[in-house]
């Protein structure tokens, strides 16, 4: 089956493109919403179709060269439309670093150099394929890793690609597909556009709507949410990325320590007023000054060098975090940490086995993509991001070092969340929005 197509070309861009733009857009929301690359897989199919039907058949030269294409090499196969959709899939992830240049736009009051904040950017998100292909022998090679995310995707390839008989007063894999995602769509529009107010119910605050208590417990936005009813399915998984692809013990874990730390951990903390609780929000991101007051900023900044001003921190005083954002930030790290040692001890036996008939197959058909590649990309990339720290006059702040820690850092993370990733479906930057209720997903 030819596999890089003008079709596959044409509609992998243009399919990456439109999934970053929309993924980044939405994050603003404030019950963020994501695409997944399963709704490009779903939407290019027809298109690649058209193509497939439509477009000339004849070969186009390149000029001066060798190299010749055809617009439409036959019918629109399966490996066309899973690398369209490995592409799409290489766009649909948020680019972490923008929330750099939102926190110094939005939070800081400054400009950033469109350039430097590009360079950022990519060389960031670059920085991860290096990575990828250096831990591939363990992510992907071994049998250990499965990755439940894409089964999920690899059974819908098959149901919109496999020739099937209906069978008597049934449906087809793919009418049954078609029928749940109609019926998924129209019940989406009601809580997300025409109705939002019934994303979550929350019955103790319309019972006792004056009481701070009240509010605090059972307030979908600003509390615990306790007796809170949502008829809306990305608020009712917001807690997992998808219920249908993360295995049994990873809901059951993620539910019992949201359990431990949104009903027990909180509550107590906030109401025994440890770190001064009870003068802050219960759930908050915000920074507070200790009268309760927004903490001011730039009192503390050195406005023209951007640069902390430990004078006026000094007598402004400290920084107080909301009690959630305190136990969020501290967790975190908690986890991080923890990956390394669950990985050793879970899957420290197995990390080195990877002999499987499917590898071997795929080994014996397909050449593998040179190891070098990865090892140059890195290289190259770190190399920019060294460029872009120290150039654009020291605008980033952040000096050489710094990213060569930051890169050793990776270095050392990649291999626990990435096999922690492959087993459970839970990605680690989510780990932390794991902890916080729905609206307010907070970044440490
Ligand atoms: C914050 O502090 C700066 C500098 O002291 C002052 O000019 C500004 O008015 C303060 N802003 C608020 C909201 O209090």
């Amino acid at each position: 089956m030819p596999c890089l197509t003008f079709r596959t070309w044409v509609l992998g861009i243009v399919s990456c493109a439109i999934l970053s733009f929309l993924n980044q857009f939405f994050t603003y929301r404030q019950n963020a919403l994501s695409i997944s690359s399963v709704s490009a897989q779903i939407l290019v199919l027809p298109a690649g179709k058209l193509m497939a039907a439509y477009l000339p058949r004849k070969s186009i030269q390149i000029p001066a060269t060798k190299w010749s294409f055809s617009l439409n090499p036959g019918p629109f196969n399966m490996k066309e439309h899973v690398l369209i959709t490995i592409f799409a899939n290489s766009g649909s992830n948020t680019v972490y670093p923008v929330n750099i240049v939102t926190i110094v736009k939005a939070f800081y009051g400054r400009g950033i150099n469109l350039i430097a904040a590009m360079m950022l950017s990519q060389s960031t998100q670059m920085l991860g394929y290096g990575w990828a292909g250096i831990f591939r022998r363990f992510l992907v090679d071994s049998p250990y890793m499965w990755w439940p995310s894409n089964l999920v995707q690899v059974s819908l390839f098959q149901a919109l690609h496999d020739v099937e008989v209906r069978p008597k007063r049934g449906q087809t894999r793919l009418q049954f597909f078609f029928l749940v995602f109609i019926s998924s769509f129209a019940y989406y529009i009601v809580p997300n556009y025409l109705f939002p107010s019934i994303t979550a119910l929350s019955f103790v605050c319309w019972i006792w709507k004056d009481s701070v208590t009240a509010q605090i417990t059972g307030s979908d936005r600003h509390g615990l949410g306790i007796g809170s009813f949502a008829l809306d399915w990305s608020t009712v998984s917001s807690f997992l990325l998808s219920p249908l692809a993360t295995p049994c013990f990873a809901i059951v874990n993620t539910m019992v320590g949201f359990f431990i730390v949104i009903y027990i951990l909180i509550p107590t903390a906030y109401w025994t007023n440890s770190y001064d609780a009870r003068k802050f929000p219960i759930i908050s991101s915000h920074v507070f000054a200790s009268d309760g007051s927004r903490y001011n900023v730039t009192r503390v900044m050195n406005q023209s060098t951007f640069e902390f001003n430990l004078h006026g921190y000094d007598s402004y005083g400290k920084i107080n975090l909301s009690i959630f954002f305190i136990y969020t930030c501290g967790l975190s790290f908690g986890t991080l940490t923890a990956t390394k040692s669950h990985v050793a001890l879970f899957y420290g036996r197995h990390l080195d086995k990877f002999n499987n008939v499917h590898t071997r197959l795929i080994k014996k058909n397909y050449e593998a993509v040179p190891q070098w590649w990865f090892h140059a990309l890195l290289m190259i990339v770190i190399g920019l991001s060294i460029l872009t720290c120290e150039g654009f006059g020291g605008q980033l702040l952040l000096p050489y070092w710094g990213v060569i820690l930051a890169a050793l850092l990776a270095m050392l993370f990649t291999l626990p969340i990435g096999v922690i990733t492959a087993t459970t479906n839970q990605v680690s930057d989510r780990l932390t929005a794991k902890l916080c209720l729905r609206n307010e997903c907070l970044t440490c």
